[in-house]
């Protein structure tokens, strides 16, 4: 049985091997993407948000679907707020969060985590989950460790 602090370690030593081969910076994010969505069955849709000028843009994201928000302004939604404060945010129930931007019908909670590049915020990682409050301390440390990680090949 693997635990879950041995799956973080292999997705970190993972997304360390992206940073250091993956040719671009949009292969980096798309390969975190795609790590934090395949090995953790509580990150149901995972995507990047990239800053450009006040707006969030969608970048990679893997999921069951896709989300109408392509693009969100900062200071709306859960991403939004995160990308205008540059503090994780963690909605444990996303309908009881005034803010919340809805996406898919089968969300119930939710993590933004902002990516930091020369004391910019340059974009966000916005995971969702199906399960109720699915994201807990060990989980902001893990993808702020990501963020960090990710963000040395993205100098926006
Ligand atoms: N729920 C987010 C919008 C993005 S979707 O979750 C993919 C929000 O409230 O900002």
């Amino acid at each position: 049985m693997i635990s879950r602090a041995d799956t973080q370690r292999g997705v970190l030593d993972a997304v360390d091997r992206a940073v250091n081969t993956e040719p671009t910076a949009e292969g980096v994010l798309r390969r975190a993407v795609e790590l934090l969505h395949d090995r953790f069955d509580h990150y149901s849709w995972v995507g990047v948000y990239l800053v450009e000028g006040d707006e969030l843009v969608l970048g990679p994201w893997k999921g069951p679907q896709a989300t109408e928000h392509v693009r969100i302004p900062v200071g709306q939604g859960i991403c939004g707020a995160a990308a205008a404060s540059g503090v994780t945010e963690v909605v444990d129930d996303v309908n009881a969060d005034d803010r919340y931007l809805a996406c898919f019908a089968s969300t119930r909670s939710e993590i933004v985590v902002p990516i930091h590049s020369r004391g910019r915020i340059i974009g966000e990682i916005d995971i969702d989950s199906d399960r109720p409050a699915a994201f807990d301390a060990e989980d902001r440390a893990f993808l702020e460790h990501v963020a960090r990680m990710v963000s040395s090949r993205c100098n926006g």
